[in-house]
């Protein structure tokens, strides 16, 4: 069986070095790391992952190494692969499956390859892995105990599934864990996003009118981050509360139609298709940039401004201008992929820390539990509080606990006003 497929194993000392950077500000995966290392709850057992390939994965499959696990690994979007990382990952055992710049063919062989594996228990972002596994390859479903599922996107195909009873094993859906989505989609994605924005064009943001299409999670978080750098945040909704809580965090609130003449920068990050379209392109302004942060490139759809355009240009590194027949120039950023991995480096490690501790406890969770009905679970509170108490315990914050008489106060309803 081919062991391997990375773009170049000269690359493994620079990856190395920068796992070794993201596993210095991850404690709490690291501690999970060292526990792992002496109990090997995972020994012998075989996982099959669908990850950004990033330093932060990197780390988290070092982990499950030292569980004792075989871990065969692909990316989970065919432009967020860090080769150098890849590179390492292959060096230290985990069969890697991944290069930055994949054609659609080339990334679902590297889930097929993965799957070739026969994994035990999968982890995937964006239900890409699952989806194949049920689809084409389900003769594996008698071999697979469970999975879990790192987003948004993904948790709601799952969920999908579910309803349709098309899902045959049980997947614990990390996203949906305090500690993941809080911090993860909010503080990681709103400073990768912009990070990503300004490695792609190093434009001013003060003064800009930025657009965030979808106040969730990833959008409040894009949204207080732009705000911070001094732009005019407009947001675009089709959720009532969260349009009228982006308004009452002092935010103007319109439809795509009506900000699309004003923006000069707009960032998808709905988990929905079609956001920003033809009719929406042809009245932006000369000089619109475009990104997304939503899990696949159908936000901003690339096939929209192919279509509109004269021209097209590549100006730099994740950046392409297109000519419209109107003669006004629009910029998309990295293909309409996700923006802070394909034009940046993803989330910063301290958040992934949380996500991936997740990750971890999750899959052994799911090793040690005799198996499961075939649904999407929550992740349990149990791990979730205790990775929230782990990272204040990293981050040497204290806090305080109940007294007895304020448990006793807190479960009683006798008293009321006195
Ligand atoms: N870039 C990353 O690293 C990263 C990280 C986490 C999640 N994600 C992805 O980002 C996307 C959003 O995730 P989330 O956790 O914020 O989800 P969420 O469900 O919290 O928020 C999505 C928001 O988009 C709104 N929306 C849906 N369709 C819309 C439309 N047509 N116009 C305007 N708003 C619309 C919804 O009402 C909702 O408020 C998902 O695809 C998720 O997988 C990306």
């Amino acid at each position: 069986m081919q062991e391997q497929r990375i773009k170049d194993p000269s690359l493994a000392p620079e990856g190395r070095l920068k796992i070794e950077w993201a596993s210095k500000h991850m404690p709490v995966l690291a501690q999970i790391k060292n526990r792992f290392a002496k109990e090997k709850p995972l020994k012998d057992l075989t996982l099959g992952a669908c990850l950004h390939v990033t330093k932060e994965t990197a780390f988290l499959a070092e982990t499950f190494l030292a569980a004792g696990a075989n871990v065969a690994l692909c990316g989970s979007n065919p432009l967020s692969t860090q080769d150098d990382v890849a590179a390492a990952l292959a060096e230290e055992g985990a069969k890697t499956f991944a290069w930055r710049v994949q054609t659609t063919q080339e990334y679902y062989w590297c889930v097929e390859k993965v799957l070739d594996y026969k994994p035990l228990i999968t982890l995937d972002d964006g239900a890409d892995l699952v989806g194949t596994l049920h689809s084409k390859r389900s003769e594996l479903l008698a071999v697979v105990k469970g999975g879990t599922e790192e987003t948004t996107t993904g948790v709601l195909r799952l969920r999908a599934m579910e309803k349709n009873g098309a899902l045959k094993y049980p997947i614990i859906a990390v996203n949906d864990a305090y500690t993941k989505h809080l911090f993860d989609n909010r503080y990681g994605t709103g400073q990768s996003t912009l990070d990503g924005i300004l490695r792609a064009t190093n434009v001013l943001l003060a003064g800009k009118n930025f657009v965030v299409c979808g106040y969730g999670w990833c959008g409040r978080g894009i949204a207080l981050r732009a705000q911070g750098m001094g732009a005019n945040v407009i947001v675009t909704e089709v959720n009532p509360t969260r349009a009228l809580e982006a308004a009452m965090n002092g935010l103007r609130v319109m439809p795509i139609a009506d900000a699309a003449v004003v923006g000069d920068v707009f960032v998808t990050a709905t988990g929905d298709t079609d956001v920003i379209r033809k009719e929406h392109m042809q009245r932006m302004k000369d000089g619109a940039l475009l990104a997304n942060s939503g899990h696949f490139n159908v936000e901003v759809n690339p096939k929209y401004l192919e279509e509109l355009a004269t021209s097209k240009r590549n100006i730099r590194p994740n950046l392409d201008e297109y000519t419209l027949k109107n003669g006004r120039r629009l910029y998309l950023l990295a293909e309409g992929r996700l923006v802070n991995l394909a034009a940046a480096e993803g989330h910063p490690s301290e958040v992934m820390d949380m996500s991936f501790a997740n990750q971890a406890l999750c899959t052994e969770h799911l090793a040690k539990t005799d198996r499961m009905e075939p649904k999407v679970y929550t992740v349990p509170k149990v791990i979730d509080e205790k990775v929230a108490k782990l990272k204040l315990d990293a981050m040497q914050i204290r806090i305080d606990e109940l007294t007895e008489e304020q448990k006793r106060y807190l479960a009683t309803w006798e008293t009321g006003t006195t």
